[in-house]
């Protein structure tokens, strides 16, 4: 009977924005999970998908019907060229295969369901997914429920609050011939903080030599730098040295399509004779995990991203929206950091200027997250991690004080 199933905790970040929603202080600070704000701290419709929406609701043919297994096909044509470039050689020798599926979460999940099930390296032990050390709370559950290892290598440097570039490299050495290796292609989630384009080589070249497979989550681009193609560099890099590898592509941020789950899963092939023989063959297999699992993905958030992706004019006001957010949380960044300066807030605090992305690792400990939501209202992860984009003109002055405080302890 259900008598022995225990008690599960409560998710982390879903448990903090409900508590935050409690809280009736009007002084409260939402930097919590990591979905785009506007300066009066509301969600924000990018207002080139709104103009997207009204024309879909005008479209007379709209209607509830199924989508293919795959997907909504414009949607994921559209998808690969996004991410892997118009002139991409992958997409013109046809060796990608794509699959919308349910937002960034979905495709993470179908990659890590086909590892489970098909991946079958020279050793046992190679068969897991390693992740980096810290990173996503959720990859660690999703690839753990497919009953897959979940392995990390080092990522972060506590003293640096940079990345641990030697770290990462000897634990990607001393992996396993083989190994799945989990990276995030822009905007690292939790910290903000990425490789170098020399360093991403670097990377490539040792994962290379161990024959190692990446397996890219992709889930900020064109919010990292703003530019779509600097974000998604490192993947395009990897695909250039010829790697085979898998793609988890997630529109919630960029789009700000967060709860109509909008995503695209992609396969690319190493460039060799069969490559179009074995993206047949992979693509076959993810089609009955899909339809073993959703069926079939949901219809009205990819259509949305669908019509932007595929016209000119729709395209180039989304990349001025992306602008927009990535250029006020990077404005918020500096605030914040001039604050602190101003406030001679103990300790270095450059961090927060060189980490890009929707967030910012800043530090502090558990202890001081918790002070800093018991004594002033401010919500963040137990782990420091803060989401930039809650911070605004008004309140990142009252938060660089906060912060001051539980710093001075
Ligand atoms: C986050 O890390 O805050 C976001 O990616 C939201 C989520 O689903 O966890």
């Amino acid at each position: 009977t259900a008598d022995v199933v225990p008690q599960a905790p409560e998710d982390p970040l879903f448990g903090l924005m409900a508590a935050y929603r409690k809280d009736t202080n009007e002084k409260k600070v939402d930097l919590g999970i990591g979905a785009y704000r506007d300066d009066n701290a509301k969600p924000w419709v990018l207002p080139v998908v709104k103009e997207a929406d009204d024309l879909l609701r005008k479209d007379p043919d709209l209607n509830h019907e199924y989508l293919p297994i795959g997907g909504l096909v414009a949607f994921n044509q559209a998808s690969q060229k996004l991410i892997l470039g118009k002139d991409s050689a992958a997409i013109k020798d046809q060796r990608v295969v794509s699959l919308q599926t349910v937002s960034g979460t979905g495709a993470v999940h179908l990659g890590s369901a086909f590892i489970a099930k098909f991946y079958t390296p020279k050793t046992a032990e190679a068969k897991a997914i390693y992740i980096s050390s810290p990173s996503w709370a959720n990859h660690n559950q999703i690839i753990d429920n497919v009953h897959l290892p979940v392995k990390t290598y080092p990522y972060f440097s506590k003293e640096t609050k940079g990345l641990d570039f030697d770290g990462m490299i000897n634990g990607l050495e001393s992996a396993p011939e083989g190994s799945v290796i989990l990276l995030h292609a822009c905007a690292h989630n939790p910290t903000g903080v990425d490789p170098t384009r020399e360093q991403w080589t670097k990377i490539a070249e040792v994962m290379k030599q161990k024959k190692h497979f990446p397996f890219f989550d992709c889930a900020y681009q064109g919010f990292a730098s703003g530019s779509l193609s600097t974000d998604a560099w490192a993947i395009n890099h990897f695909v250039d040295q010829g790697f085979e590898l898998m793609i988890a592509q997630s529109y919630a941020k960029n789009f700000g399509l967060y709860g109509e789950r909008a995503g695209c899963f992609h396969f690319v092939a190493a460039p060799a004779g069969n490559a179009q023989d074995t993206v047949a063959r992979v693509g076959s297999q993810l089609a009955i995990l899909q339809r073993s699992e959703i069926s079939n993905p949901p219809a009205y958030g990819a259509r949305i991203a669908s019509l932007i992706l595929n016209d000119e004019k729709l395209f180039a006001q989304w990349e001025e929206d992306l602008r927009t957010m990535s250029g006020r949380i990077k404005s918020m960044r500096k605030a914040l950091k001039s604050h602190l300066d101003q406030l001679g807030t103990p300790g270095k605090w450059d961090h927060i200027m060189e980490q890009i992305g929707m967030f910012s690792f800043t530090g502090l400990n558990e202890q001081q997250v918790g002070r800093l939501r018991s004594e002033f209202h401010v919500y963040m992860t137990k782990n420091g991690r803060i989401s930039m984009a809650g911070l605004n003109r008004g309140n990142v002055e009252y938060f660089a004080k906060s912060m001051d405080e539980v710093v001075r302890g």
